[in-house]
């Protein structure tokens, strides 16, 4: 195991068992509670897979915007996510964070999991070795990582409820897998159970998965904490061996547990067990004995981090088509720029993997950089079936004209606990504010820019007064449904239409609900003033993209998700695009001499004009310089050598695990270890418009020599010759598929090598292969075996373009 030696924990003897319990609760939403008794200084912990947002939930502190999980793990390298996770660590360090909450390594099972942009791949090798490599820079610099979510959490629908059915080879052969590569090759420190139940158990009382195999088979020294609410009992979630109840400071253990180890229902050694595995944490993460000591780094704006995210976002990017070799741009050529993701790029996905970055370059701004005046840029269609909060530029503090509002959080009698000057127009309330009192009310002012038609008003589960302008209105905003983080990540909004000349004043009152024994956290929850220019009609915007696309030598459609379909808490209906962008592309195809579509999302969506449009290049949620790095991967600056992670689906419900809506409350992962393309490959369903590992770059390949070398007692390696036939500098990713020789086992990925070269020259590249993906679990004997002899390697650039087939023997 490439994990850290045990750093020696003092002994919790002499710990009342109240105490000792304490511990084991949070002590507030992302903090652990300090115990000098034992040199225990306080642990804080922070979200999240790409950025460390740091202890609020919203409207905290400002942090570097990193690209989403799939389009780094886009990049097939291994040293990009170490990069990253070695630079998550800084940005750790910069708030004293000493546990950051990623990777995700949950699996793409079905496209329409509203999560996935916050997990690697439909591939559990190719999930598990990034996420190992990410959680080996993080924790070289004494950041502890969090795999999670264990185990079976591919999707939202009734995600605190859910049953996954999943039969133990799936289980171990799939879905296990990512969590063992990052374990036993990433040494990970931490690992959360997930809100969902696995076959009838809930995965934070899961003694199989947690005690059986994480801790026992695999002989990890680590702490497992609950995702945050998850835990729902004291004996069984202890005794099933959780380690840390989350968030604190209330919570199912506490006295209950206490009770439990009294009746002799939990052994006292489990709690102990828990302590030393909690203290052992803090001893690697230097929060044992003496405080350690933090380095200073770059901050989220400077130059470091700028040229880390442009070049680690556009690494990532892939080029889906290209005919005729329209990308890259020529410097100079006349672009019309067209969509409203081109002028508000999304850089990230919604729920808690949300940060709070210190500007984001949208594609407007950083193609204009590099083309001035040879580009138009022109917005496109409504993307959104839901209001967000106002940007900053829109709103002013009224008191002190700073961009942004003035948001006041008063006491139940009307004295004011905080006022925050310009503070961004959206944000968390009686949740993690640091206030000795409750919250009753917040009050919102602001000033919202003009002159024109404006749509404004207000979103939050309260009751609001509103007064704009003269008008003065009240409200009463419900969340549609049940279940924790519903009034967080989905709140409810009012809105109305205003033509103003300047100058209109908004001033809001939202009175929270009080707390009761079954919502201890009363309303709490996301609040916000929105204030955006009215919608337009649609006819006009598409008569207006085609008259920029007319007038252009290219014109560049950027279309995409936005945090409506990519987020937390919701799973997606389809994979069309939202709004008429298809239409848009359509329209502008129609009527320019040459149309490139970016992709502005994190997941498959379905592209029905691929055949009226020159090239597709797909962008990810890219980060805070993602305007910078689309920029340059159009123009050639830096080669998208990206490869998909994930198969793109021809059409809604044409892929191997479709569903994502549990029936009777349970969830059948019926298709087995055949997901993604491992499904496609047997004709589980239509050949996907594109496959896992497809991605052209910008140069020509062509492999020769492919052979298998002698096994030096593992499984075998193979090599095979490349050369860039192309006009320009390349990256290329060889893949090595297994097509095992019995019938129901998937063929699957069990190795990559990269090598980038120059026009001309050609290398050898080696590609070894995975041991864990030669094996079966053999559920009758309750082990694994090796797999039958026989079969074949396929050496490929995805399944859809194979290069090599090697029978092996047997
Ligand atoms: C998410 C976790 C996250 C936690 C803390 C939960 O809703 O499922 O991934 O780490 O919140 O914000």
């Amino acid at each position: 195991m490439a994990s850290t030696p045990s750093p020696s924990v003092p002994s919790t003897a002499r710990l009342p068992l109240e105490r000792k319990v304490e511990l084991l609760t949070g002590a507030t939403a992302f903090t652990l509670a300090p115990e000098p008794a034992l040199g225990l200084g306080e642990l804080r912990f922070s979200d999240g897979p790409t950025g460390v947002r740091g202890l609020k939930f919203s409207g905290g502190r400002v942090v570097a915007l990193f690209p989403n999980a799939t389009l780094l793990a886009s990049a097939w390298d291994e040293a990009v996510l170490a990069e990253v996770g070695r630079l998550l660590a800084e940005e750790a360090a910069a708030q004293q964070i000493h546990v950051v909450l990623g990777p995700t390594i949950n699996l793409h099972r079905s496209p329409l999991g509203g999560r996935l942009f916050e997990a690697f791949s439909e591939d559990p090798l190719l999930s598990g070795r990034l996420a190992a490599a990410y959680v080996r820079g993080m924790q070289g610099s004494g950041v502890a990582a969090c795999l999670k979510h264990l185990v079976a959490n591919e999707s939202e629908t009734e995600r605190n409820t859910v049953d996954s059915v999943v039969d133990e080879a799936t289980l171990r052969e799939l879905y296990l897998l990512p969590f063992e590569i990052a374990v036993s090759d990433g040494g990970a420190w931490t690992v959360m159970a997930a809100y969902n139940d696995v076959n009838g158990v809930a995965a934070t009382e899961q003694d199989h998965v947690i005690n059986g195999v994480l801790k026992g088979e695999w002989g990890w020294d680590g702490l497992v904490m609950s995702d945050w609410f998850a835990t729902k009992t004291a004996a069984p979630a202890a005794n099933g061996g959780l380690d840390l109840v989350m968030p604190g400071p209330l919570g199912p253990w506490g006295q209950a547990l206490v009770d439990a180890v009294r009746r002799g229902e939990v052994p006292e050694a489990r709690v102990d067990d828990a302590l030393a595995r909690l203290l052992r944490l803090a001893g690697r993460v230097g929060a044992l004995g003496e405080e350690r000591s933090w380095p200073s780094v770059p901050a989220p704006d400077s130059p470091e981090r700028r040229e880390q995210l442009t070049r680690l976002a556009a690494a990532g990017m892939t080029v889906l088509t290209n005919t005729d070799g329209t990308l890259p741009l020529a410097a100079g050529t006349r672009v019309a720029l067209i969509g409203r993701h081109a002028v508000e790029t999304i850089d990230m996905g919604g729920g808690s993997a949300q940060v709070n970055p210190p500007y984001q370059v949208s594609v407007a701004d950083g193609l204009g950089a590099l083309l001035g005046d040879a580009l138009t840029v022109v917005d496109g269609v409504e993307v959104r079936t839901r209001p967000v909060p106002a940007r900053p530029e829109l709103v002013q503090d009224p008191v002190t004209g700073q961009p942004g509002v003035r948001v006041t959080l008063l006491a139940a009698d009307g004295r004011v606990l905080e006022e925050r000057a310009g503070a961004p127009a959206v944000t968390a309330v009686g949740f993690d504010d640091d206030l000795p009192e409750r919250v009753a009310a917040v009050r919102f002012q602001a000033v919202v820019a003009g002159p024109g038609r404006l749509e404004v008003g207000v979103m939050g589960q309260a009751d609001w007064e509103l007064a704009v302008g003269d008008a003065r209105s009240a409200h009463q905003l419900r969340v549609a449904g049940t279940g924790f983080g519903e009034e967080m990540l989905r709140p409810p909004a009012t809105t109305s239409l205003v033509e103003t000349d300047g100058g209109l004043v908004l001033d809001a009152t939202a009175r929270l609900a009080e707390p009761t024994p079954e919502r201890p956290l009363g309303g709490a929850g996301i609040f916000a003033v929105i204030a955006r220019p009215a919608p337009r009609p649609q006819a006009e915007v598409l008569e207006q993209a085609a008259a920029a696309a007319r007038g252009a030598e290219v014109a560049v459609v950027v279309v995409g998700l936005t945090e409506e379909q990519e987020t937390e808490a919701v799973d997606k209906d389809t994979l069309a695009l939202p709004g008429a962008q298809d239409e848009l592309v359509r329209t502008v195809a129609a009527a320019a001499r040459r149309t490139v579509v970016v992709v502005n999302a994190a997941t498959p969506v379905l592209m029905p004009w691929l055949g009226e449009v020159d090239a597709v290049l797909w962008a990810g949620l890219p980060g805070q310089e993602g305007g910078h790095a689309v920029a340059a991967a159009l123009l050639g600056d830096q080669e998208p050598a990206g490869r998909l992670v994930t198969s793109f689906p021809a059409a809604d419900g044409a892929s191997p695990a479709w569903s994502v809506t549990p029936v009777d409350g349970k969830l059948e992962y019926a298709e087995g270890t055949a997901i993604g393309y491992r499904g496609y490959a047997a004709g589980a369903a239509p050949e996907p418009a594109f496959w896992f590992g497809h991605g052209l770059g910008y140069t020509t390949w062509e492999w020769s020599g492919a052979e298998l070398l002698a096994a030096d007692g593992g499984s075998p390696r193979v090599r095979v010759h490349v050369t860039n036939t192309g006009s320009r500098p390349g990256r290329e990713v060889v893949q090595a598929y297994l097509r095992p020789a019995e019938d129901d086992q998937p063929v699957r990925l069990v190795g990559w090598a990269s090598v980038a070269l120059a026009p001309g020259e050609s290398a050898a590249v080696v590609v070894a292969t995975d041991e864990r993906l030669w094996r079966r679990w053999d559920t009758a004997a309750g082990g694994w075996s090796r797999l039958a002899d026989g079969g074949e390697l396929v050496l490929a650039r995805g399944l859809g373009d194979v290069r090599a087939t090697l029978p092996l023997g047997g």
